[in-house]
Order: structure tokens, then sequence, then C-alpha cells
């Protein structure tokens, strides 16, 4: 996150004695990112955050991949995916590469007996179903329907869900996930062209602070295995920090859209970048203004780019036969487009309701095997006119 933030108490300079009320010390932890280059949060904790007390293993969970390489446009239907009622164990990766897992989720209950880490990736979680509470030991983050959490890597978290009806699409990425550089100045603000500002973005606000001594059990990811690591104090037991990493929230209802004239491309709608794929939300708003445009899209070649779209809600204008919790796939090196009919139906509409997650990533995607079994294997014929099918 480019901006400071500060919760619960710290000395009144970094490295420098900070005391408990019984006089002994609180220990200083950097939370850094890049080396000591990037982004970074100096934590104070009641006990020393290295006190691993046991290892008890590790186990495999990377993606096992059905289709190496795809040339084929596909549809997905995310609800098909079976709720679990363990958090970790309800995460499918239906799409991989070297840089990043695209993951469906469908937990039913929050995560009780154990606190999870992600060494290895950035996790970004939209949620589009359900509500609760992210539970971290930078602070907590409310969450409802439409929210993007994003969650740097190292990050302790543990997450509360208020129901059991919950749907979840998660980017875990190898790369740092950033807010989109050409909106930003040359500190780091967010500037007036921007469709978001610092405003639109949720940071930590309450910090659970536990001195608690014991077994705490962390599941740790690391190069596609979780270890189990138990640590003989309690995971969140920051009495406060300061810097700029930590998780914070962004609701794709406060994204502001830009519209235009004529058809705008996809990039007025990024949210996040990396270097490795970027992500973007289609937001309800005005179609295009100029009294001939076609507001639905041209046919375009990506081939650069695999792209996946996660259709959330609304009338997806351009598509047939998409409904909420699809996902399509459009290969690079093949182009892709509206429909047979899409076009001359967006004709002379003025708005759109639609609502969808796009991650477009610049190395091709592997199908996984939990992907095949909601593959829908026709997707590829359908923009074909019904006489030649
Ligand atoms: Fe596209």
């Amino acid at each position: 996150m480019p901006f400071y933030h500060k919760l619960g108490k710290i000395p009144h300079k970094r490295h420098t004695i900070f005391r408990k009320p019984d006089g002994s010390l609180y220990y200083e932890q950097l939370f850094g990112t890049i080396g000591f280059d990037g982004m970074s949060s100096n934590l104070y904790h009641e006990h020393r955050p290295t006190q691993v007390k046991e290892i008890k293993g590790s186990y495999d969970v990377r993606p096992k991949v059905a289709v190496e390489n795809n040339l084929k446009s596909y549809r997905f239907k995310g609800f098909q995916v079976k709720p679990h009622p363990d958090y970790l164990k309800s995460r499918r990766p239906v799409l991989t590469n070297s840089d990043c897992d695209i993951i469906l989720a469908s937990p039913q209950g929050s995560t009780e007996d154990y606190f999870y880490k992600n060494a290895d990736a950035d996790e970004l979680l939209f949620i589009h179903k359900g509500s609760g509470k992210l539970r971290t030991h930078l602070g907590n983050l409310d969450f409802k329907y439409g929210d993007y959490l994003l969650i740097p890597r190292g990050t302790i978290y543990k997450i509360d869900f208020d129901d059991e009806d919950n749907r979840l699409f998660i980017v875990e990425s190898r790369r740092p996930i950033y807010t989109p550089k050409r909106y930003r100045n040359w500190f780091g603000q967010l500037l007036e062209h921007s469709p978001f500002c610092e405003r639109d973005l949720r940071q930590p606000y309450e910090l659970e602070t536990n001195d608690e001594k014991g077994e705490f059990l962390i599941k740790i990811k690391k190069k596609g295995e979780i270890f189990d690591m138990v640590y003989a104090t309690h995971p969140f037991d920051v009495v406060g920090y300061d810097g700029y990493n930590y998780p914070y929230a962004f609701s794709i209802h406060d994204f502001e859209p830009i519209t235009g004239r004529i058809h705008q491309p996809p990039p007025v709608h990024q949210t996040f970048e990396t270097d490795a794929f970027v992500v973007c939300s289609f937001c309800p708003r005005k179609y295009d203004y100029h009294p001939e445009s076609i507001p639905a899209p041209y046919s375009h070649s990506n081939i650069d780019s695999d792209e996946v779209l996660y259709y959330v809600d609304g009338d997806f204008m351009s598509r047939n036969d998409i409904e909420a919790g699809h996902i399509s796939l459009h290969p690079a090196g093949i182009p892709h487009g509206p429909h047979p009919g899409a076009v001359e139906r967006s004709i002379g509409q003025t708005d759109t309701e639609e609502l969808a997650v796009m991650v477009d990533t610049f190395k091709p995607l592997m199908l996984t095997e939990d992907a095949m079994e909601i593959a829908d294997e026709t997707y590829y014929r359908s923009w074909l006119e019904e006489e030649d099918k």
C-alpha cells in the first residue's frame, strides 16, 4: 500500500528502547518487501516473533495441471465448485502459471484452529458472496460483497465469515500487487484522473493484541507446500506498528468508471497491476455517447495476454449464455469478441449494470483438474452463426 499508516502504540523513534509497563522490552520486527527496497512496516511485539516450537510436517497443495498448452476458449461454471467447511481446503486453483494462481473458493466456515500465512504470494481476495472480518497480525478489516482484500505476502491471518454462503475469487500473485503506476505521482499519491483514490482504500482499523504463550499453529505456504509450524507465542501479539506494508480493502463499488464518446479500451478499467498481470473492474456505467457509437467491444486479438473474466453481477451484454460465477478464458494467440447479435443488440443502449473482474496474464495459463470439472468444452464454438454450427 503506497501510503503511511499507524496503528496502536509505537516508540517516538524507530530502533530505540520501547518498554512495557513492567519495564521489560517490546520486540521490534521490520516487515519488509523487495529486500530492504520495497514497502515495509515496523512492528512491536509482546514476544519475539521467532519462537518456533515444532514443525509438524508439510503437504503439497500445488495446482494439478490437466492442460499445459491451451489454445481453446473456455467457460467455467464457478458456482459448481463445491463448498467446504475449511477455508484452506475450499480453495480450488483453476488456472495457473509461474506468476499466479487463479482460485475459486466457497468456504463455509471460519479459520478456527489455525492461522495462515502465504510466504510466496500476495493474495487478492474478491468477495462475490459473503461478509465477515479479515483478522491479521497488522489489524482487522471488515468485508462484504464487492470487496477486494489485498493481503501482502507474509501477513498472518484468519478469516471469519458471518454465515456459510460464501464465494471468493482469489488471485495468488508471486509478483507484488500494486495500484497502477500511471495513476500515481512521483511520491506515490493517486492522481486526479485515477478511478479511485486513497479515501476509497480501507486500512486495518483494529489491532488484536494477545500476550498468550502456548502452542499456536500457523499454516505457512511456501513453494506450493503448506508447512504446519507451531509457535510458542500468539501470532497476534503486535501492540503497534507503522509503515506502508499492510493489508487493505477496496470495494469494486467505489471504482469510478472512465467513459467516453466512443468505446474505451480495457485499460480504463484497470484497478491493480503487477509486472506479470493486470486486474480490471468492469462496473455499472454510462455507455459511449457519440450518436453513432457501438457500445459493444470490437473483436480483439490478445496476442500477448490470456484473458480471464469473472462475471459477478448484472447483464453481460457482449456475451450470450453467461451467468454470475462464470469464468471465460480467452487465450493468447487468437482473437475473441462479442457473441453473434451482441453488437447489434448494443446499439442505442445507454448504460450497463455489468459487474465483472478481469485478470489478464502476460504468460499463458495452464488449466487444472479442478477447472476441467467445471469446464464447458463447447464454449469455443459459441461465436459461430446458428447456421454454421
Ligand atoms: Fe477481451
